[in-house]
Formats: structure tokens, C-alpha cells, sequence
């Protein structure tokens, strides 16, 4: 079996993975896979079935068992469209919470390691360097200030018509990056050999341009 070739692209919220993973997945006609949307489902099911998201062995239990599926863009739990749902700061705060658990990150696993799919994988996370796909050709580490990063998300929510305010924003943002970095299983970390970008000061477009000039030198025989 030839090996998929996947990118992985890691980082704190905020400093635009998903964006840029969706950018460079178009660019190069490869699938995409957004691992935080997992743990924002399971934390939004966990909460519902009134699971104790502090109790890792419950909610592994959920996550082994998880009615998901990703169809045409939309996030689907047991059929219902938690698109919208999973992206409130609660359901991001809940995903932080369910995934300081080993058992809980064991059970997604193969489910992460199954979206490896021809022609490529551009996978976007905390973990997809370090421990989902250690052998991934290029990796990719995105950093930005939390400042910036608040302020991003300020301007996002604005423009969904909902008006957060940047202090709490930036504390939610905080607290989250301390969690991830601080847990015991599977911490925010670069990877080694990933490319660290800090995207404080850089578009969209400059930071999509970068990975890609990081796909060309290291899988130059997979792009064009
Ligand atoms: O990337 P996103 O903000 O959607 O992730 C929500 C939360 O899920 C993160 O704060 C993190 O705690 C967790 N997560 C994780 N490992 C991943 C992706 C997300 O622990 N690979």
C-alpha cells in the first residue's frame, strides 16, 4: 500500500489552521481534516447525554460510540446539523475540557488516522505533528499573539452578528492555550522539524503562500 501523504498544520486557536489547512487542501486538491471539530462534538454530545467532561472514562465511552458524520461541508451528529453549534466558544471551551483525557484522545484515533485518504491529507490540530501523524512529509506550526488572535475572533463573531467582548475573549483564549499546552497526553507542542510560522503580522494569503512553499521543498515530487 503506498503511503498517503499528509501536512500537518498545528497551533493554538486562533491563529487561523483552519483557514489556511482548507486554503492549502484547494491549492493542492487534497482532503482536510479539522481534529478540533472532533473534540468540539464530543464535548457539545458529552454535555448533552450529562456526562461529567472531568470524568475521561465516560466520555470515552461517548467518543467510541460517536453518531458523526461530515457531509457536504456540515457537521452532522446522529443526523442533526451541529455545524453552528460546535463553533459557540462554550462547545470550544467544552473540546478543551474532554481533551486533557487519555482514554477520550485514544478513542479518536483511527477515526483521525482514517481521513489519510488519496490523493493527500491536510490534516489541522494541536497533535497531528506530534502524535496522529508522526510520519506526516511536512508539518507546520502556527503561532500568533494571543492578542491578535482575540481580536480575530472579535472581528469574526462580528461579522456573524454576534458582539463578544474582546476582554473575555482573550481570557477564554488564555485559559484555553494554558490547558493545551499544560496537559499530560498529547500537550500543544511543534512538532520537531515543523516550520514555525508567527502569523501576528501576516494575511491569509502570506501564510497560505508560506506552507505552501513548504510543501514544494519537502514533498516536492507530490505538487506540481
Ligand atoms: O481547533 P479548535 O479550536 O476547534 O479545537 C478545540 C479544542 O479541541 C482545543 O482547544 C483543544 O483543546 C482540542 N483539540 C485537541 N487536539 C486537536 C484538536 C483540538 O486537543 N488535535
Amino acid at each position: 500500500m503506498t503511503k498517503v501523504p499528509v501536512v500537518t498544520i498545528d497551533g493554538p486557536s486562533g491563529t487561523g489552521k483552519g483557514t489556511i489547512a482548507a486554503l492549502v487542501a484547494q491549492r493542492l486538491g487534497w482532503h482536510t481534516l479539522d481534529s478540533g471539530a472532533l473534540y468540539r462534538v464530543l464535548g457539545l454530545a458529552a454535555g448533552r447525554a450529562g456526562v461529567d467532561l472531568d470524568d475521561g472514562e465516560a466520555v470515552a465511552e461517548i467518543a467510541a460510540a460517536l453518531p458523526l458524520d461530515f457531509a457536504g461541508g456540515r457537521v452532522l451528529l446522529a443526523g442533526e446539523d451541529i455545524t453552528d453549534a460546535i463553533r459557540a466558544e462554550s462547545a470550544g471551551m467544552a473540546a478543551s475540557r474532554v481533551a486533557v483525557h487519555g482514554p477520550v484522545r485514544a478513542a479518536l484515533l483511527d477515526w483521525q488516522r482514517a481521513a489519510a485518504r488519496a490523493p493527500g491529507l491536510v490534516a489541522d490540530g494541536r497533535d497531528m505533528g506530534t502524535v496522529v501523524f508522526p510520519d506526516a512529509q511536512v508539518k507546520v506550526f502556527l503561532t500568533a499573539s494571543a492578542e491578535e488572535r482575540a481580536r480575530r475572533r472579535h472581528k469574526q463573531l462580528k461579522g456573524k452578528g454576534t458582539d463578544a467582548s474582546l476582554a473575555d475573549l482573550l481570557k477564554d483564549i488564555q485559559a484555553r492555550d494554558e490547558r493545551d499546552r499544560n496537559r499530560a497526553v498529547a500537550p500543544l507542542r511543534a512538532a520537531p522539524g515543523a516550520l514555525e510560522l508567527d502569523t501576528t503580522a501576516l494575511s491569509i494569503e502570506e501564510v497560505g503562500d508560506l506552507v505552501l512553499a513548504a510543501v514544494r521543498r519537502g514533498a516536492p515530487d507530490l505538487v506540481g
